[in-house]
This record gives C-alpha cells, sequence and structure tokens, in this order.
C-alpha cells in the first residue's frame, strides 16, 4: 500500500515538476483564473493584515498565493511535493524580494513535519484533492493554532454534472453522479478529486473545523465556452454571486474558510 502511494506521490511529483516552468502563466492568468484569484485575495487580505503571521501554504506549489503575503512581512513556509514547483517559489520569492521571509519544504500535506499549533493560517489551494482528504485536515487541525484559519480549495463535482447534462453528455453525467469519487481535472493536470459541498464540509467538521463560509467560484463563467470580451461586468457578477452561499454548490470551485 505504501508503495503505492508512494509511485501516486512520484507521478504526480513528476507531472508538476515538468509543469512547473509555465505553471504560473499557464493557469494563473486570463479572465478565469482572474475571477478564482480575486475571490481568493479578497478573503486572505482580510485574514492577513499588519501583524504577522505564521503561514502554511500547503501544495503550495510556485507560491502564488503565499508569495505576496510573504513581502507584506509574513512568514511562509511553501510546501509541496514537487522539487521543480519549489524551484520556481524561491525565483518568485526572489523576485518579489520576499526571500527572507519564504521557506519551501518537500513534503506531502498529509504527513506534515511540524509541531503543534505551529501555523496561524494554513493556505490549501487547488491541491487538496491529491491527498487522503481525512489525514490531511487532521493534520491541518493540529499544526494550526487555536482560532487559526484554514483557507481551502476544492474542485466541485457538481459542476461537472450540470456541465455535462447542459452540453448534453446525458450519460457521462449520469455516471459522474453515481461515482463514489470523481477526479477531474484541466488539461494538462495530473486528474484531481472533486468534492460534492456536503462532502467537503462534512469533511471539515468531522476534523473539528467550524466552516465560517463556502463560496462558489466561477459560478458562471465555466457553463459557457467563450467569455464576453469585456470582463469587467463578469468579474462583478461572480464576486456578488460568490457571497451567496446558495450558489457555491454550483461554481467551478468551492472555497472554504474553516478557523480551528
Ligand atoms: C494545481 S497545483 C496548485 C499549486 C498552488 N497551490 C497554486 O494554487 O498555485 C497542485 C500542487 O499540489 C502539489 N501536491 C500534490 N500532491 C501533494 C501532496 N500530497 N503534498 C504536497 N503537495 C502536493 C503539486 O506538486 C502541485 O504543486
Amino acid at each position: 500500500m505504501e508503495t503505492m502511494e508512494k509511485r501516486v506521490e512520484e507521478k504526480l511529483d513528476n507531472n508538476y515538476d515538468r509543469l512547473a516552468d509555465e505553471y504560473d502563466k499557464t493557469y494563473h492568468f486570463g479572465p478565469r483564473a482572474k475571477i478564482r484569484n480575486l475571490i481568493i485575495f479578497s478573503t486572505l487580505d482580510k485574514l492577513l493584515q499588519e501583524e504577522p503571521k505564521k503561514v502554511l501554504d500547503a501544495g503550495g506549489g510556485t507560491g502564488f498565493f503565499s508569495i505576496p503575503y510573504a513581502k507584506k512581512g509574513h512568514q511562509v513556509v511553501v510546501l509541496d511535493i514537487s522539487e521543480r514547483m519549489l524551484e520556481k517559489a524561491v525565483e518568485n520569492a526572489k523576485k518579489n524580494g520576499a526571500l527572507t521571509n519564504v521557506r519551501t519544504v518537500r513534503g506531502s500535506m498529509d504527513n506534515l513535519e511540524f509541531p503543534d499549533h505551529y501555523f496561524d493560517v494554513i493556505l490549501c489551494h487547488l491541491a487538496f484533492g491529491y491527498t487522503e482528504p481525512s489525514k490531511t485536515l487532521s493534520e491541518f487541525h493540529r499544526v494550526l493554532t487555536q482560532g487559526g484559519y484554514l483557507s481551502l480549495t476544492v474542485a466541485n463535482k457538481d459542476f461537472h454534472i450540470i456541465n455535462e447534462s447542459l452540453k448534453g453528455n446525458l450519460i457521462e453525467a449520469g455516471k459522474i453522479l453515481e461515482s463514489a469519487i470523481f477526479r477531474q481535472s484541466p488539461p494538462g493536470i495530473p486528474p484531481i478529486r472533486t468534492f460534492t459541498r456536503s462532502e467537503i464540509v462534512k469533511l471539515c467538521t468531522d476534523a473539528r473545523f467550524k466552516v465560517l463560509h463556502v463560496k462558489g467560484i466561477r459560478i458562471v463563467s465555466d457553463y459557457t465556452p467563450e467569455l464576453p470580451k469585456e470582463t469587467q461586468t463578469l468579474e462583478n457578477l461572480e464576486m456578488k454571486l460568490s457571497e451567496k452561499e446558495e450558489f457555491s454548490s454550483i461554481g467551478r470551485h468551492m472555497y472554504l474558510l474553516c478557523k480551528k
């Protein structure tokens, strides 16, 4: 079993090693990524204000979401299994003049080599679907300070059921609906596990987190193959929709803010 897990990690690791050079350019820019990033950064800006915090960016890759806060004085650890992604994180930290506040650690987020109550904030964005969920959440809970926050994004299984149905792929939609675990990913990315809203909320509450909010990320944008040329109106709509919990179960991703 351990050997199989190791093989899966090595496979992912290699994939992300290969993606590392182009990762930020490919996956963090463009109108859809912008909507996702606006929603995440608007929450992080509130969590990470003046007082320096200890931040773990779990499955943090190139440090895209955490390095801006290292630049503002927070102490950031970027943890990832891909050596090459971590090298990019160091490059990004250097470019941002934030190297003294960034440490990279190679390891798996379901087995953290940090003491209990060590971090004030954990970020886990676009990476949770690669790990054993309960084990990872229990590790996150252990290393967080009492009252600490977990900023977590996961891919939404229900989005794919609706999306396939809208494309007329009803058999595929039915298969996704019936599948116990459905993995999906944008082109080029290793398949990542999706969750329904109730699954992820239950996993977090079972791990003794209080779920403060669940926001939908890209509630309408990813159902349309072509986005309008002018995207400001769409961004405004998506920001407003993300505040409405009743829409959170239909967007492409779900964004949970949890408190220990
Ligand atoms: C889609 S990328 C997201 C990177 C970053 N969080 C971001 O949003 O830019 C997923 C990252 O998770 C990492 N990863 C996958 N499984 C992991 C594990 N078990 N522990 C730590 N990192 C892992 C990959 O190497 C990759 O860098």
